[in-house]
């Protein structure tokens, strides 16, 4: 279905389409569900999925311009790669899979704060009428559905708990009460982090910090710079989260390795094919803003372009470089962790790198794997 439609008012971006079948997952109530010939059909996406087409529609014909965008090739694979997961799992160590699906799960959980990103009235720093844009919809739809998405919404679990689903059915209700705080500390956040929204303190705190190595010159509002980097961060977030999506699809749907006859993988690819929309909404309202004129607080009128490309190229260059290495290196300690009391310790962790695309080298930097 297309449409031309590109004003929606109220709750029509939250509409979901008609479903023959919920999507149940380990006794849980789902989002999504099948239609009558059995296809997944992702929640929320009735209108939004041809109003994000129609977004891009419209711009192309005004603008003549490409959607901003980021190749995927230019993420890395997911480490540790298939082969090293297989690997750990054969040799009956589980943990490091468990947690990485408890840890996926709770980022996930984390876009329940996507809904409180919008900034109010959004039109205020364009120079052009931007009704009819993806950006004009953010705070009337788009967020909330992509919130709702991640983290679930009243009695439909969203993908944190399919994740955990997943993880449930693959490896049959594993203990993980205590991982989750074991694991943001690996992951370097807070116990409580995740818990709840943070204090009025912390986030003046925040925003004094975020004030200080702002990108942007100072004459541009700092709230339009962090809303454009917000979504540039996620963008960013959600295009790498493909990367482990199809790592964790292809580790999951081997039966010899873990429970439940695929149905783990399924679920996973569920939860991909809901992410498109998030993809192609935030990329849409990158290059709506790209391609405009903003107002800066004196008056003065800057070329989008000059607004949004360095923080894209800025954040991209991390997402690629810093974030990457960072990622190895924590699941390197996981793993480590792991196998603390393993008297194979050695032997397992080297016969992991060999298997691996990249290992640390000796100097602790990361070195394709050449073996
Ligand atoms: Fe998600
Ligand atoms: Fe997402």
């Amino acid at each position: 279905m297309t449409t031309q439609q590109v004003e929606f008012e109220g709750d029509e971006l939250l509409e979901s389409h008609p479903i023959a079948e919920p999507l149940i997952a380990g006794g849980v109530r789902c989002h999504g569900g099948f239609d009558d010939s059995g296809s997944y059909v992702s929640p929320r996406t009735a209108k939004r999925g041809p109003a994000i087409c129609a977004w891009q529609a419209k711009h192309a014909r005004e603008f003549g311009t490409e959607l901003l965008d980021a190749p995927l090739d230019a993420w890395p694979g997911h480490y540790p790669n298939v082969a090293q997961a297989r690997f750990l799992l054969q040799q009956d160590i589980v943990r490091p899979m468990i947690t990485t699906l408890t840890r996926i799960g709770t980022v996930e959980g984390f876009g329940a704060g996507i809904r409180r990103a919008a900034v109010q009235n959004i039109q205020r720093f364009f120079a052009e009428d931007i009704r009819g844009t993806a950006t004009a919809h953010l705070d009337k739809g788009l967020y909330e559905a992509h919130a709702r998405d991640e983290a679930g919404f009243e009695d439909e679990a969203g993908h944190r708990q399919m994740w955990f689903a997943a993880r449930d059915i693959a490896f049959e209700q594993p203990d993980v009460e205590s991982q989750v705080a074991q694991m943001l500390e690996l992951m370097g956040l807070p116990a409580t982090f995740g818990s709840g929204p943070p204090s009025l303190e912390r986030l003046a705190e925040m925003r004094r910090r975020a004030m200080q190595t702002r990108q942007l010159d100072d004459d541009i509002d700092f709230e339009l710079e962090s809303q454009i980097a917000r979504m540039i961060r996620l963008v960013f977030i959600e295009l790498a989260a493909f990367r482990s999506f199809s790592w964790a699809e292809a580790v999951l749907a081997d039966p010899e390795l873990v429970a439940g006859d695929g149905e783990a993988a399924r679920l996973v690819s569920y939860i991909r094919a809901d992410e498109t929309p998030h993809v192609e909404y935030l990329k849409t309202c990158l290059t709506e803003i790209r391609d405009r004129t903003v107002i800066g607080q004196s008056g003065r009128k800057y070329p989008g372009r000059d607004v949004v490309l360095p923080l894209w190229n800025r954040a991209l260059e991390q997402s690629l470089s810093q974030n990457r290495s960072a990622n190895r290196d924590m699941q390197l300690r996981a793993l480590d962790h792991e196998l603390r009391d393993h008297p194979r310790k050695d032997d397992l962790i080297e016969e992991f790198h060999s298997v691996g695309d990249v290992r640390p080298d000796v100097d602790g930097s990361w070195v394709e794997n050449t073996a």
